[in-house]
């Protein structure tokens, strides 16, 4: 991650490899955004000239780049689209890291936008991030600098919050980005041993065999058809005086061929299906650097849905962690079989609150679209959770969990089925099979990141094409509103 230095606002010698102003949209052209004082003296009527040549007009995604050819103390100006409200945070973020997103290569980047230097420092780094580990030859040359409006401890303070976060979606995005021949359970758990302790927190990896001395017999099912074994990793941090204590779950498929039921489309794009695992990891590590007065605990099942000799069937019967039953319907509903037992074990610890995100059906994305968060649970927590993470710049939409849709599940063999009859409602029903493995006094939230955790479309704002990090800026700020 490149570094991040502030810069009083006023100052007006700029020198730089490259400077991104941005472009407000407004009647009759763009005009320019507060902050680029210094940019527009140096320019002087060349810059409002070079706009309206290039029929800038300031909307999102929009990135103009304008060589400066010995006019000013810089090589390159970049004019970046913030759309109508160049006030709001979330623009700004997505503006500065479309600007960013073309400036890889280019050593120091000057942002001449005025806003709070950590909303700057967020989407630029967001938007600079690139995912070169299969690259033979990467290209050698870096951005190594960043430098952003601001001074003082407030600012330092927001520069700073804004590395944890971005380094945690970043660490998400590398996680879902790694190929699922080298990402499986057994090395995904020790990529996640890896973060955790470096973030200094306490890790316990449980094999095969102590998942089976354990009874997970949802997570031993849906491993069963791989060469490659499941995994349970559990992170705990545990601060002192903890304001409150979470639980957090998420999903980790390494790859979800759909076992038995094999998938017939899309299935190139399922090495993704560990995103809602990834996405807790990072955060629980987030949440220790930010050293949050709320104690964490992450449970998170890690197997490969695969359809080899040993696999379990549809018509099985898997008996799970907490004794319930579960008749499998349908092998590629595996995701909610693996959360059953982990929700059941983090649920064991008393947590005040659970947090779980998965890439779970595509019925969300049908939904929402790929790239708004469908979140269901208890209501009050539901609805905090998807106010802390829209105000931390994430799309959640609160989503029912209609009563009429849980008979579906009812099972004629077991406690439960794993897959309805018919398609109607299946994210909400997704939701109601979880919530059968919430003890009924605790506050939970389902979030699912099926479609927004991966963009298999272009790059937009400071969203690469590939893993995405959706739902790390949720957890945290979700944790940030216990911790007051
Ligand atoms: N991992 C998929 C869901 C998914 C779909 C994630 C698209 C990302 C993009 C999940 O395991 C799955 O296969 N769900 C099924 C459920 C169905 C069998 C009830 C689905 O959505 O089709
Ligand atoms: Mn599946
Ligand atoms: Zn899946």
């Amino acid at each position: 991650m490149p570094t991040v230095s502030l810069l009083a606002a006023s100052a007006d010698v700029i020198a730089a490899d490259a400077v991104v102003v941005g472009a407000v949209r407004a009647a009759g052209g763009a005009r320019i955004a507060p902050g680029a004082r210094a940019v527009e003296k140096a320019m002087g009527k060349r810059l409002a000239a070079a706009l309206a040549t290039l029929e800038v007009t300031g909307r999102p995604d929009e990135v103009v780049r304008i060589p400066t050819l010995g006019t000013a103390p810089f090589p390159l100006l970049v004019v970046t689209g913030l759309g109508d409200d160049p006030h709001d945070a979330e623009s700004v973020r997505r503006g500065v890291g479309a600007a960013l997103r073309t400036l890889t290569g280019h050593g120091h980047v000057r942002v001449a936008i005025d806003a709070p230097p950590g909303v700057i420092a967020e989407g630029a780094l967001l938007g600079s991030y690139a995912f070169t580990a299969y690259k033979s030859a990467p290209d050698r040359r870096r951005l190594r600098r960043i430098t952003v409006p601001g001074s003082g401890a407030g600012a330092r303070r927001e520069v700073a919050h804004a590395r944890v976060v971005a380094g945690a979606v970043a660490a998400v995005r590398d996680l879902v980005n790694t190929p699922p021949n080298d990402l499986y359970p057994q090395s995904f758990a020790g990529r996640a041993r890896s973060l955790a302790e470096a973030a200094g927190l306490a890790v316990e990896v449980l094999d095969e065999r102590a998942l089976r001395r354990g009874r997970f017999g949802g997570i031993l099912g849906v491993g069963a058809g791989s060469a490659r074994p499941p995994r349970l990793v559990r992170i705990s941090y545990r601060p002192d005086r903890p304001r409150a204590r979470v639980a957090l779950v998420g999903k980790g498929i390494t790859f979800d061929s759909g076992g038995l039921n094999l998938k017939t489309a899309k299935m190139e794009q399922m090495k993704s299906d560990m995103g809602g695992a990834a996405a807790m990891i990072a955060s629980i590590c987030a949440v220790a650097a930010l050293k949050l007065p709320v104690e964490v605990v992450a449970t998170v099942p890690m197997a490969e849905n695969m359809p080899g000799g040993a696999a379990y069937r549809p018509s099985d019967i898997l008996t799970f962690r907490n004794g319930r039953t579960v008749e499998v319907g349908d092998t590629d509903a595996e995701g909610r079989l693996i959360l059953g037992d982990a929700i059941a074990r983090a649920a064991e610890d008393g947590p005040d609150y659970l947090i779980e995100a998965s890439t779970l059906t595509g019925a969300q994305v049908v939904a929402l679209g790929p790239r708004v968060i469908g979140a269901m649970g208890e209501p009050a927590w539901r609805d905090a959770v998807v106010a802390a993470g829209n105000a931390a710049g994430e799309a959640v939409w609160a989503m029912p969990l209609p009563d009429d849709l849980r008979p579906g599940l009812d099972s004629p063999v077991a406690d439960l089925v794993n897959v309805t009859g018919d398609r109607w409602g299946g994210m909400l029903v997704a939701g109601h099979f979880l919530a059968d493995f919430v003890p009924a006094a605790l506050p939970w939230v389902h979030l699912d990141i099926a479609g927004p955790a991966f963009n298999t479309k272009a790059p937009w704002g400071y969203t690469p094409k590939g893993g995405t990090g959706a739902g790390v800026r949720t957890v945290i700020a979700a944790v940030e509103h216990l911790a007051g």
